[in-house]
């Protein structure tokens, strides 16, 4: 496969049928990024299903509750962009959280995700709030970018979804997108927060409805540390009660020491790299956000 081509969700597994069997037969350990890309974020059906963990004021998957989003963009605003009005882009940047926020503040922002139900729901607020935020349903290995950002964003983790060589096309592609002396922004996991996801143990639960299937099903998870490569794996499989029909997601995960973050960035031409420990006064200790100067 292409690294900058990613199959639609047709071709993806978790819109295959499988049964029983299938789990029985699995393979034991399973390639990173074999089994499935990352989670079905771009399927219309899980799109909306995952919206509502976003906006969910109960746990902070997804996206953070709206205190934690809170004290993030006030630090993006008062520390980093200094109060200055500023050209933003927020990749993958789900519902418009943070890009609604700062644009209230004064900003000009623009968004990327390739959750259809989540950029309804961003363009949504937008129109209700008269905001002109920039918002495309897109995914960020192949959507141009656009240019002469003061900042570009990667919140919460997800640039490590994406295989080594995915990251470092998109950090170029961020290059060229900012302005000179602006900021690509990465909130990334630390190595051993990924090698802890890859420890964890398998588990498995009974729903009524949630975020795999609207009706009852069993979910069977189990996570996988590749050590070597650096990669933890986590497969679900979805058993729908009625039926027995199986249906399987698996998303893998890259870790970086920061010697290694620190080598994609300067190969994708930033200069000063910065470590941050926290998100303004939002520690997160899975977390690193790095800073890096075009
Ligand atoms: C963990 S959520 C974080 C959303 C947002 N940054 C926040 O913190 O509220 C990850 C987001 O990345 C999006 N995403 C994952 N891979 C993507 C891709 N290749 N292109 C565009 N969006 C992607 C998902 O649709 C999802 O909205």
């Amino acid at each position: 496969m292409l690294i900058c081509e990613k199959p639609s969700a047709q071709e993806l597994d978790y819109t295959k049928t499988m049964n029983l069997l299938d789990i029985i037969r699995r393979t034991e350990e399973p390639e990173p990024w074999e089994e499935g890309n990352k989670l079905a974020w771009d399927d219309p059906a899980f799109s909306e299903r995952i919206l509502a963990e976003h906006l969910s004021q109960e746990h902070d998957e997804g996206s953070r509750r709206t205190e934690l989003i809170d004290a993030h963009v006030d630090w993006l605003h008062n520390a980093l962009l200094k109060g200055k009005p500023s050209k933003v882009l927020d990749l993958c940047c789900g519902p418009g959280l943070y890009t609604q926020r700062l644009t209230k503040l004064g900003h000009t922002c623009a968004g990327i995700d390739f959750g259809p139900a989540s950029i309804r729901y961003a363009k949504e607020m937008a129109q209700k709030a008269g905001f002109k935020i920039a918002y495309t349903q897109g995914d960020v290995r192949k959507t141009d970018f656009g240019s002469e950002y003061d900042l570009i964003t990667v919140i919460f983790g997800e640039i490590n979804v994406f295989k080594q060589a995915e990251f470092l096309a998109i950090a170029k592609k961020a290059k060229t997108a900012l302005r000179k002396g602006g900021i690509l922004l990465l909130e990334a996991h630390r190595f051993e927060a990924v090698e802890e996801i890859g420890m964890g143990a398998p588990f498995w639960y009974s729903e009524e409805s949630g975020l795999f299937s609207e009706t009852p099903h069993f979910c069977l998870a189990e996570n996988f540390w590749a050590e070597e490569d650096a990669v933890a794996t986590v497969r679900y499989y979805i058993v729908d009660a009625a039926t027995g029909e199986v249906s399987r997601q698996a998303w893998s995960t890259q870790a970086y020491t920061e010697d290694e973050y620190q080598a994609v960035l300067r190969e994708a031409g930033f200069k000063e790299i910065v470590f941050h420990e926290s998100f303004g006064d939002v520690e997160d200790e899975s977390f690193w956000l790095i800073e890096a100067h075009a």
